[in-house]
């Protein structure tokens, strides 16, 4: 595996939570997330909810997590974490865009062809003041 395709340490993934990293797709740089299964498998998704698409489901801070399953803040839909499938909220049965990744010699490494690894965190800056909050809709 490349180095610099290196996320992070397989034991710098939560299980009960997400880790943010950046990628990116030439000029066009995205948010996505790595996060444990109950299997111990890791798993990777884009940061942005399938109901709202331009929502992050880890605001920097780790994603809320419930049952194995990931909470989006806005409106509560819910996403298993080893398929991304919604199976709860105003976007049931849509799937979180996947992220190919790999684990191997205790690292998560970026597979994706369509992307690069930029860094662990957002390398986005975002008006904090214009994020509505869930019932202000
Ligand atoms: S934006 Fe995620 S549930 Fe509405």
């Amino acid at each position: 595996m490349d180095e610099d395709s290196r996320i992070a340490d397989v034991a710098d993934v939560p299980a009960d939570s997400t880790l943010l990293f950046t990628i990116r797709d030439g000029f066009d740089e995205r948010e996505a997330i790595l996060t444990k299964t109950d299997e111990g498998e890791v798993a990777a998704y884009e940061n942005y909810c399938q109901h709202w698409t331009d929502v992050r489901l880890d605001k920097g801070s780790g994603a809320t997590k419930r049952d194995g399953e990931l909470v989006c803040g806005k409106h509560g839909a819910l996403f298993e974490d080893d398929t991304g499938c919604c199976t709860y909220g105003p976007c049931e049965d849509a799937v979180l865009q996947q992220v190919e990744a790999a684990v191997a010699d205790g690292g998560v490494f970026l597979t994706d062809d369509d992307y690069e690894f930029v860094q662990v965190g957002s390398s986005m800056e975002y008006d904090l003041s214009s994020d509505r909050s869930l019932g202000f809709d």
